[in-house]
């Protein structure tokens, strides 16, 4: 199969799964089908009015000290803090669907037990084929709309090493993010005691936050059962390549096999230890209704920016915005700054249309320039997962709870069993980076037609993986720093025309196999020699007929970690000031310095926190204001997010039960 282009055709076939109810299949397919007619029908009017705006010569209608553009999980933050600063006003837009949870959402009971990322708010992005994996491409889902990706992620919370962090420019270290990673948190080592979370009185205020706006809670699942269960001897095991227990993952020491600390709130009352949780995001906690209520920070989904606007001074300087809404297109003015946080593909992708990167590849688009910036688009960096997936030998070692109700067994300190994290170093660089990070899965990862499927939505994949009848697990590692640089390209002006997106990896290296491959004989070792090996029938992946080099290319997956397409010190300086261009700042993933060895969101959400003060600092804006600013009547009023749709999205776990 040839593959030309990384943009699949917008399909409507139907899935082959007898589970989707028809309720699902409304939802999944026909939804799509009818918003695609619908953003013809809207595109045609759009570009009417568009090209008339643009020989209007741009009047806006409303202005705004600052634009933030997408609420992801960096997007969320800044707008957020921006807003504490009374007199600035702050307009805050994600381009999303609408968020009507009754026709965007599906009733989670005909959800299980299946879960799939399939949903009008996935964007549908691929990849070009990888040649370092059998020329398959690979699917990468996204959220649009209110908390971004964040809405789908596993809300798990690692911060990267203080030694991977020495990569990234001078002044962004780990001891410089440590306040900000401590600021996000409300950690539960300030409410249970030491004998139960094994973090001392005085490491718990050394690395953690008390009262910020996300709780961080420990994972129990009584899926696991004896897997879980009978694997604490071995995490405890000096001898092991983790080096043994790590009672805070995100404290002294990174390494080691730890319990899974989360973004995960408590239902009601935070010391309740029997409560449920539900999945936290940075829109659930920075931006509450007592935020979004403020009079100076106007939020609004369905809103999508389609262009910054410059004017013609050197260095070009951001005027305002065109936007996109039901209602039409409009140009919207900003005093200050324009901030980006469409995330790793989408922030790139709007410079670029906007006139701002690779010379080259704005002259193939057919896009004038406004600045050169070569580095907008570049250095894509990921994680890259490989599954090992065993069968157990008997159902109740892993899911006695099959078949019932999934989200009613999260609970937290003291019930279930642990669910293990594990950070280890094989020693093969003679660095101290985490190379690889292992979960234990109580589903099928693996999904063999992924990357050949014409409709790679359809497949299961990543945590969206299928229960099999006969249980098996998956310990899924990943790669937490391989070798490639892939890069984010546009193919014309239109930002509703997906950019190419090319990791770039022609082979796999000395050091990618040999992680891989010293982790799975030492973890077939464990399998043959332990009471906790025992409790498994079977390998199915890799086999051992398979040469694992064999393995690793048919089986590579993205980790869902994309990040630097827009990288700090290259496409912007330490202060996130895209270069070349006048206020224009970068505040999500694109904007990491380097690779990270650890789950991306606790760095864009501590990268954010830092932004906001940054921003302050150079406004001279550290003292509350004297004079409070409203937004009427300086600008026009317009819809915002409503507080009864704020306090739906709070239960994230009733619409998205198996996300992890
Ligand atoms: C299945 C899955 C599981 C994951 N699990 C974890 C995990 O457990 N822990 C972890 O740390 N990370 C996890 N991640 C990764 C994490 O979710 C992302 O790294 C993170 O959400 C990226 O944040 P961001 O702010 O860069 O972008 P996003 O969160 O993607 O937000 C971008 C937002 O901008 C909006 N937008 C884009 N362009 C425009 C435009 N032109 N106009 C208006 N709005 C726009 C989009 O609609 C979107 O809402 C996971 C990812 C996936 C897919
Ligand atoms: C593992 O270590 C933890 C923390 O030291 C301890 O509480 C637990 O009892 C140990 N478990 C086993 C099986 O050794
Ligand atoms: C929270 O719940 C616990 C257990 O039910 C109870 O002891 C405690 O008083 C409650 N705290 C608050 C602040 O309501
Ligand atoms: C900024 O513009 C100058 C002059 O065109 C160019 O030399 C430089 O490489 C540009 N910077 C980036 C980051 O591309
Ligand atoms: C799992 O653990 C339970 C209780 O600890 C035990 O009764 C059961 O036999 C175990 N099952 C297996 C397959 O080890
Ligand atoms: C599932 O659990 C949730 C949370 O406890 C509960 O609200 C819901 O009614 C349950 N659904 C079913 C089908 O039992
Ligand atoms: C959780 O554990 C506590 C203490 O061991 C026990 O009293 C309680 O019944 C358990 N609750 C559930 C829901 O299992
Ligand atoms: C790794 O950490 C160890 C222990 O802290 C230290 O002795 C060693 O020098 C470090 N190695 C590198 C390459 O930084
Ligand atoms: C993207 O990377 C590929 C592979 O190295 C290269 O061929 C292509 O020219 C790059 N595109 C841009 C715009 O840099
Ligand atoms: C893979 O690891 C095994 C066991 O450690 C070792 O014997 C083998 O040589 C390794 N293979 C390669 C190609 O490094
Ligand atoms: C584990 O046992 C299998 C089957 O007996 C054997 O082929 C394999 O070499 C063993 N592997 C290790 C790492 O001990
Ligand atoms: C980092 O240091 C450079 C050079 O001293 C300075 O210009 C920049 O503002 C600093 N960045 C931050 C975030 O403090
Ligand atoms: C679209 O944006 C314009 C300009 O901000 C605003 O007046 C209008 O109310 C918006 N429409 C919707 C449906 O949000």
């Amino acid at each position: 199969m040839v593959f030309t282009t990384s943009i699949p055709k917008e399909s409507n076939s139907s899935s082959n799964d007898r589970r989707l109810s028809k309720k699902m299949l409304v939802a999944f397919f026909c939804v799509p089908m009818a918003l695609v007619l619908a953003a013809c029908i809207w595109g045609a009017v759009m570009t009417a009015k568009f090209v008339s705006i643009q020989k209007e010569k741009a009047s806006f209608i409303e202005e705004f000290d600052f634009i933030v553009v997408g609420l992801g999980a960096g997007g969320s933050v800044i707008a957020s803090r921006l807003s504490e600063v009374s007199r600035w006003t702050v307009l805050a837009v994600d381009g999303g669907p609408r968020e009507e949870l009754s026709s965007t959402d599906i009733d989670p009971n005909d959800l299980l037990p299946v879960y799939s990322f399939v949903s009008p708010h996935d964007p549908v992005i691929t990849s070009l084929p990888l040649r370092a994996g059998n020329n398959k491409i690979m699917y990468l889902p996204r959220f649009n709309g209110l908390g971004g990706t964040a809405r789908l992620y596993g809300g798990i919370n690692v911060r990267p090493s203080p030694a991977i962090m020495r990569r990234w420019p001078s002044n962004w270290t780990y001891d410089d993010l440590l306040p900000y990673f401590k600021k996000i948190e409300d950690h539960y080592c300030y409410y249970y005691d030491e004998k139960v979370t094994g973090i001392s009185d005085a490491n718990c205020r050394k690395y953690h936050g008390q009262h910020g706006p996300l709780q961080v809670n420990p994972t129990y699942v009584p899926e696991f059962a004896n897997v879980s269960k009978h694997f604490e001897s071995l995490c405890n095991d000096t001898s092991q390549l983790w080096g043994g227990y790590n009672a805070d993952i995100n404290g002294e020491r990174y390494l080691g096999c730890s319990l899974f600390q989360r973004y995960f709130n408590r239902k009601g009352n935070r010391t309740d230890e029997q409560s449920d949780y539900f999945l936290g995001t940075s829109f659930q906690g920075y931006l509450q209704p007592s935020v979004i209520n403020r009079a100076n920070l106007r939020i609004r989904s369905a809103t999508m920016v389609t262009k910054i606007l410059f004017d013609k001074s050197s260095p070009p300087k951001a005027t305002g915005v065109i936007i996109q809404n039901s209602t039409g297109t409009f140009t919207i003015k900003v005093n200050k700054e324009v901030i980006l946080a469409g995330g790793a593909f989408a922030t790139p992708q709007l410079l670029q249309v906007s006139g701002v990167g690779d010379q080259s590849t704005l002259a193939k688009a057919r896009i004038p320039l406004v600045a050169e910036n070569f580095h907008v688009g570049k250095n894509l960096r990921d994680h890259v997962a490989v599954p090992m997936i065993l069968r157990v030998k008997q159902m109740s070692s892993t899911f006695p709870n099959v078949g019932k109700n999934v989200t009613a067994y999260v609970r937290s300190i003291p019930n279930g069993s642990k669910s293990w994290i594990i950070a280890l170093n094989t020693g093969l660089r003679g660095d101290n980076i985490t190379d690889l990070q292992i979960y234990f899965s109580n589903t099928n990862y693996h999904s063999p037609d992924l990357f050949t499927n014409p409709e790679p939505r359809q497949c299961r994949y990543g945590s969206n993986g299928h229960r099999e009848k006969q249980a098996e697990v998956t310990l899924r590692m990943i790669l937490q720093d391989p070798s490639f640089l892939g890069n984010v390209t546009v193919i014309s002006d239109n930002i509703r025309d997906k950019p190419i997106i090319n990791f770039n990896w022609d082979s796999i290296n000395d050091y990618e196999y040999g992680v891989f491959n010293i982790t799975i004989q030492r973890l077939r070792n464990l399998i043959n020699n332990t009471e906790w090996g025992n409790l498994f029938a079977e390998e199915i992946y890799p086999g051992l007929d398979t040469p694992i080099k064999t393995f690793i290319d048919g089986h590579l997956e993205s980790a869902l970690h994309p990040i630097s397409t827009c990288q700090m010190g290259l496409c912007s300086d330490t202060r996130l000031r895209v270069f070349n261009i006048s206020q224009v700042r970068v505040c999500d993933a694109s904007a990491f310095g380097e690779q990270i060895d650890a789950n991306p969101t606790a760095t864009i959400f501590a990268l954010a926190e830092r932004l906001a003060d940054i921003i302050r600092e150079d406004y001279n804006e550290f003292h509350e204001p004297l004079q409070v600013r409203s937004l009427t009547p300086h600008v026009a009023t317009g819809p915002t997010i409503s507080v009864t749709s704020m306090n739906h999205l709070k239960d994230y776990s009733k619409f998205f039960p198996d996300a992890a």
